[in-house]
Formats: C-alpha cells, sequence, structure tokens
C-alpha cells in the first residue's frame, strides 16, 4: 500500500494530535475507545497549540464542507475537519455503521438525534429522541446502531468549525428524505471531501 497518497496534512500540533488520537484508539472496544477519544478531543480543542490548518476556516457557499486532515495507514481511522457556514446543515442521515467522535471546535451546533422507531422497507419512521446545543470545546460519540441524527449550525452570522474523527473513512452513508408525518425515505449517498491544499 503506498501511504504516501493518504491525506496528512502539516499544521501546528499536528503530531500532538495524532499522537492524542493514536493512543486514545489503542483502548480494548469501541466504546473505551470512544470514551478515551471523547477525552483526548475535549483537550485537543483548549490547547493551544494545536492550530487548525487556515483552509478549514474558509466556508463553501453551497454546502458544508468536508476536508480529511489525516488518515492512519496504521489504525485505518480518518480525521475529518468540517465547516458550517450560518444556516448549513445535514439532513438526517447514519454513519454506515462508523463510530465516530466529534467536537466543536469553534462556533456553536445543534445536533438532534432520532430514533428509529419502524421500517418499512427503504422507509423509515424517525422521532427526535433528544438533542444539544455544543459550544468549543465539547465532545460527543456516536456508536452504532445509535447513529441516527441531524448537525446545523443554528447562528445566523457565526461559522462553526467540528473535528470528527471516524473508525475509518466515511465514503458513503445514508441520508433520510422527509416524506410525511414521521416518514423517512432512504437515500444512498456517496460524500465527497473538498480540497484541503497541503
Ligand atoms: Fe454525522
Amino acid at each position: 500500500m503506498n501511504t504516501s497518497a493518504l491525506p496528512d496534512l502539516a499544521f501546528p500540533g499536528r503530531d500532538k494530535l495524532i499522537a492524542a488520537v493514536d493512543t486514545a484508539i489503542a483502548a480494548s472496544d469501541h466504546h473505551a475507545v470512544t470514551a478515551a477519544l471523547r477525552n483526548s478531543m475535549c483537550a485537543l480543542i483548549r490547547d493551544r497549540d494545536v492550530q487548525l490548518p487556515d483552509c478549514v476556516f474558509d466556508p463553501i457557499d453551497d454546502h458544508y464542507a468536508r476536508r480529511e486532515l489525516y488518515r492512519s495507514a496504521e489504525h485505518g481511522y480518518s480525521v475529518v475537519a468540517m465547516t458550517w457556514a450560518p444556516g448549513q446543515g445535514t439532513p438526517i442521515h447514519d454513519h454506515c455503521g462508523l463510530w465516530c467522535v466529534e467536537g466543536v471546535w469553534d462556533g456553536e451546533l445543534e445536533i438532534t438525534q432520532y430514533e428509529l422507531l419502524e421500517r418499512d422497507g427503504e422507509r423509515f419512521r424517525f422521532r427526535a429522541a433528544g438533542g444539544m446545543h455544543a459550544g468549543p470545546g465539547s465532545a460527543g460519540s456516536l456508536i452504532p446502531p445509535h447513529e441516527y441524527h441531524t448537525i446545523t449550525n443554528a447562528s445566523g452570522d457565526t461559522i462553526a468549525i467540528s473535528l470528527h474523527i471516524y473508525k475509518a473513512p466515511m465514503e458513503n452513508c445514508s441520508k433520510f428524505q422527509p416524506q410525511s408525518d414521521e416518514w423517512f425515505l432512504r437515500i444512498d449517498s456517496t460524500l465527497k471531501t473538498d480540497n484541503a491544499p497541503a
């Protein structure tokens, strides 16, 4: 495998961030790994040695930006920074069965979790099952099957930045299109990453 092709952006504190994730990922199972990563994420967000690359602070007009900062050849995980212009957000989606730890680096995000009530083929019935308004320095995790959620930057004037560590690169997922009442149609979706100059 040619590991030189894996995403690996240079930024202040990059080595510290990767070392912290590598340590957390060595925990025994995915519950322990995500708990350790949440702690590491909270510490990293507050650590002034770690400055995410400039591109992360550039929103993209017509969609929230996903920039992969690093992918581990050894452990397989992927670190993605997302940039949310005011009002940008996601539909209900899943994470393709991958655990993920997400931290708010800057700004504020609304995260709503959905409970799957029933399923009829590709039609899913969801109900909002709680949410949180997350500010800088907060981190949460998603562990399948509890993975249906939306993320929105509800601010009218402030950009939000979040950092996501996935068990493996998430290249597709399911998105859910509202139909009627609590019913949604599942759509297979390919996730793209935006250019992140090295
Ligand atoms: Fe998500």
